[in-house]
């Protein structure tokens, strides 16, 4: 297959470039960028050389949409809003890791992205690449809307408990953190290392644009669900999300009966490991990989639940995710390409 990646001089555009590049079914990658058209991409990241070098070529819609069979736009907000509805149409299938087709609700996205939404038709269109949830409709689309990775951390730990009901949803606090590199290539004050280093900083208290992500899907499972407390906080490390989530169980539970319930929810999903009782994960234990992480307690005391979910921000959060997504749209075996176990130490 021929893949093409727009942004592939950006943080996930790279990850995406690593994980194609020795994928089983791709045999041609075009990247694409708007500010560096003509360059190498080698000569700008010498760590990718591996033989053939490839141009920076310039982002041509009509041509990509019937030379690619996929084209993974890793771009920043307002980019696919207007870049998506030009590729479609053609042969190329269109997955975004941007916020842009993630919101079905026009007003939500104008609200929170401070930016003009995507068309009602491209929105009808994408569908939400969380794989563990939403396979089906995954297998079916021609656009998907790659889900943000705080998201994808928070929704993976929080949906067999949200999906049966079983704790009030008023009372979910999700309590998240960030690497760095969430933030994109361009450093700015608060990612600056004088700044991030040996510093914890909240970020956006009660405004991240991911709020009405969550709040979307958890509505989906239950529609009595209301709105999250949901924070954000950067910790001065390269990659990786721990989200900490916590809930009020509407009744008594044991502690066995939420393990057993969140194994038997993920045992089929090839990238979601549930901790064994008493064993809760860290940000290293998925550096470099697809893998989500989840270990789950009670406490008897207070009859709540702790979830902790970990992703690599980069990978599960955005570029091996995107992959998945690809697998799922082309029929493929959904691990393909993905198979690499976490970076570690
Ligand atoms: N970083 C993460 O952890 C993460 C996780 C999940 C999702 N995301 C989302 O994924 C997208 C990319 O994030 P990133 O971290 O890779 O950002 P990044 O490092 O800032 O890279 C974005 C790339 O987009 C390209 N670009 C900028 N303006 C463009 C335009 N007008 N048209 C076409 N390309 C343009 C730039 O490359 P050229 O100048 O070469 O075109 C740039 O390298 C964002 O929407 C982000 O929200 C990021």
């Amino acid at each position: 297959m021929k893949a093409g990646i727009v942004g592939a001089t950006g943080y996930g555009g790279i990850e995406l470039f690593r994980i194609l590049n020795v994928h089983p079914q791709i045999d041609d990658i075009t990247l694409y960028s708007s500010s560096q058209a003509g360059e190498y991409f080698e000569d700008i990241y010498p760590q990718m050389q591996r033989g053939q070098s490839h141009i920076l070529a310039d982002v041509e819609p009509d041509k990509m949409k019937e030379d690619l069979d996929v084209v993974f736009l890793a771009t920043p907000a307002g980019v696919s809003i207007d870049l998506t509805p030009q590729l479609q149409g053609g042969k190329a299938k269109v997955i975004d890791l941007s916020g842009d087709l993630r919101l079905k609700d026009q007003s939500l996205y104008k609200q929170w992205y401070k930016k003009e939404p995507a068309g009602e038709a491209v929105l009808g269109a994408a569908v939400y690449g969380l794989p563990e949830w939403n396979k089906e409709n995954i297998q079916q689309a021609d656009v998907i809307a790659n889900p943000g990775c705080f998201p994808t951390a928070a929704l993976l730990g929080v949906g067999p408990i949200i999906k049966e009901r079983l704790a009030s949803p008023s009372s979910l606090i999700i309590d998240a953190k960030s690497g760095v590199s969430g933030a994109g290539k361009n450093p700015n004050l608060i990612t600056h290392f004088a700044h991030a280093q040996e510093n914890f900083q909240i970020y956006k208290v009660n405004q991240h644009q991911h709020i009405p992500e969550i709040e979307q899907q958890l509505q989906q499972w239950d529609e009595d669900s209301q709105p999250v407390t949901f924070s954000t906080h950067l910790v001065p490390m390269t990659k990786g999300i721990m989200a900490t989530i916590y809930l009020q169980l509407n009744e008594e539970m044991t502690v066995e009966k939420l393990q057993s319930l969140y194994k038997s929810y993920y045992e089929k999903e090839p990238f979601v490991r549930v901790r064994e009782m008493g064993s809760f994960p860290c940000t290293k234990d998925v550096y470099g990989s697809n893998f989500c992480d989840i270990g789950i307690t009670l406490d008897p005391r207070t009859n709540r639940v702790t979830i902790v979910s970990v992703i690599d921000n980069l990978m599960k959060g955005a570029a091996s995710q995107a992959v998945q997504n690809m697998n799922l749209l082309f029929q493929a075996d959904e691990r393909a390409g993905l198979l690499t176990l976490p970076v570690y130490p």
